[in-house]
């Protein structure tokens, strides 16, 4: 069969270079793709968030099933239009994925479904005088979050109540444009984040090994939140009875829910979770796979990941997910690594078209697989970087810290003086 991916990041090279494997795909295709995704298959340079360009290939290429990486596809309604087409696809339907696109729609649903997560108001327009009222009946720190896609960047965590006060004016007055119209102010949640992924056909549910991201930019983790500087899975974190309770008091009630509220939720369910003292609560849901937990998670995975994506994606889940999670062989998952390569000065600016060598050799080092995101090809055919998250340096190994070790020695054999990266990625796990 042919898989149609969509999306040009780290995380849908490693779907890319996963799903290429499975002895059931004849081709991966790309749209837009990225270099490193041109070396798996074609790649179609389309906009994969406008529906008209991604119907007009479909139609043309004709794939088995479409695989949507991010979430931009996914809050346009192309997962919709595509199946309205009968097409199989693997990724939410807007309505669904509101659980990502809307923060008050997120929230409104786990109070419902009874889903332990911070305790929380929304605020519109014109409703500055009653957010502030709420910041104070809080304690410090206060959680302000816009309520729509704000790229990674729509939530502030603020000591004080004179600066959160000052930003849920800001965020209401437009600081985010539209994604901040509506202002979500939660209670802060301390404990230690992981990342569950939970692949579905809306009643059936597979469970990957929980990951954990790095958002920070700095090591420590220090400085401005990012997409993520780094992952590896499985988290000790979320382990045994924590990830039974995430699973029986989190995952459970929300699939049965959004069923039952006419949006079941067919694709992969990010769970973004804090770990606290009395259990785990949602920070926040995704409606994909987490880039860069993605990366560590598609190197770590032994079996085959397409009859599970299929199934998610033709409601063929519910009732064999023990068939489909010996595909996977997620008994072998090995423990997984990944290092992101950024240019210098993201989050925020930085300079593009500088020249990257030594992909390929970082490739060759036992274990290591290179995912690239930011990356283009100059007139001379060189690699050289052209958004903020460059390289994905990932690795596998027997145990975490075999794993660690590997991708630090790809990312050493990388040529790239404009890059950076964190070097302790782990740390919570290293240390212990
Ligand atoms: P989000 O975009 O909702 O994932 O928020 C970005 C980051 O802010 C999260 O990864 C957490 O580190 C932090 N965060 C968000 N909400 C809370 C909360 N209620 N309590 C503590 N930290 C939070
Ligand atoms: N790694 C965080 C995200 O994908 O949202």
């Amino acid at each position: 069969m042919n898989i149609l991916i969509l999306g040009s990041g780290g995380r849908e090279h490693a779907l890319a270079w996963k799903i290429a494997q499975s002895a059931l795909v004849d081709q991966v295709l790309c749209a837009p793709g990225n270099p490193g995704m041109d070396e798996i298959g074609p790649c179609f340079d389309i906009d994969p968030s406008n529906v008209e360009q991604v119907v007009k290939l479909v139609l043309q290429v004709e794939p088995d099933l479409i695989v949507i990486g991010p979430e931009a596809p996914l809050a346009a309604g192309v997962s919709d239009v595509l199946r309205a087409r009968g097409f199989d696809v693997f990724g939410p339907s807007q309505a669904a994925a509101q659980l990502e696109t809307s923060k008050a729609f997120s929230k409104e649903r786990m109070v419902k479904y009874g889903v332990p997560t911070a305790a929380y108001r929304a605020f519109g327009a014109g409703e500055e005088d009653e957010a502030e009222a709420f910041l104070e009946s809080l304690e410090p720190p206060y959680v302000l979050k816009a309520d729509g896609l704000a790229a990674g960047k729509g939530v502030s965590i603020l000591s004080t109540l004179e600066e959160a006060k000052a930003e849920a004016r800001t965020m209401l007055g437009g600081k985010f444009g539209n994604a901040s119209a509506n202002l979500v102010i939660e209670e802060f949640m301390a404990g230690e984040e992981a990342s569950l992924f939970v692949i579905t056909d809306g009643e059936g549910a597979i469970y990957l090994p929980a990951a954990q991201d790095h958002k920070r930019l700095g090591e420590g983790d220090s400085g401005p939140n990012t997409g993520g500087m780094g992952a590896y899975a499985p988290a000790p974190v979320l382990t045994g009875d924590m990830f039974t309770r995430a699973v029986r008091d989190i995952v459970e009630p929300m699939l049965a829910g959004m069923a039952a509220d006419g949006m079941p939720y067919q694709g992969v369910l990010y769970v973004g979770l804090m770990i606290t003292e009395t259990g785990p609560k949602v920070v926040e849901f995704n409606a994909r796979f987490g880039d860069p937990e993605c990366q560590a998670l598609m190197a770590g995975l032994a079996g085959d990941i397409v009859p599970a994506l299929l199934a998610a994606a033709t409601q063929g889940l519910k009732g064999n997910e023990a068939a489909f999670e010996a595909l996977l062989d997620l008994e072998n998952f090995r423990p997984a690594v990944t290092v992101i390569l950024a240019s210098e000065g993201y989050p925020y600016k930085y300079d593009k078209g500088q020249v990257i060598a030594g992909v390929e050799a970082a490739g060759k080092i036992e274990g290591v697989e290179v995912f690239q995101a930011g990356t283009d090809r100059n007139g001379n055919g060189d690699l050289i970087n052209s958004g903020g998250r460059v390289l994905a340096v990932t690795a596998i190994g027997d145990t975490l810290e075999t794993a660690f070790q590997r991708a630090y020695q790809g990312v050493e054999v990388i040529d790239w003086p404009g890059g950076i990266h964190r070097r302790d990625i782990g740390w919570r796990v290293r240390e212990k």
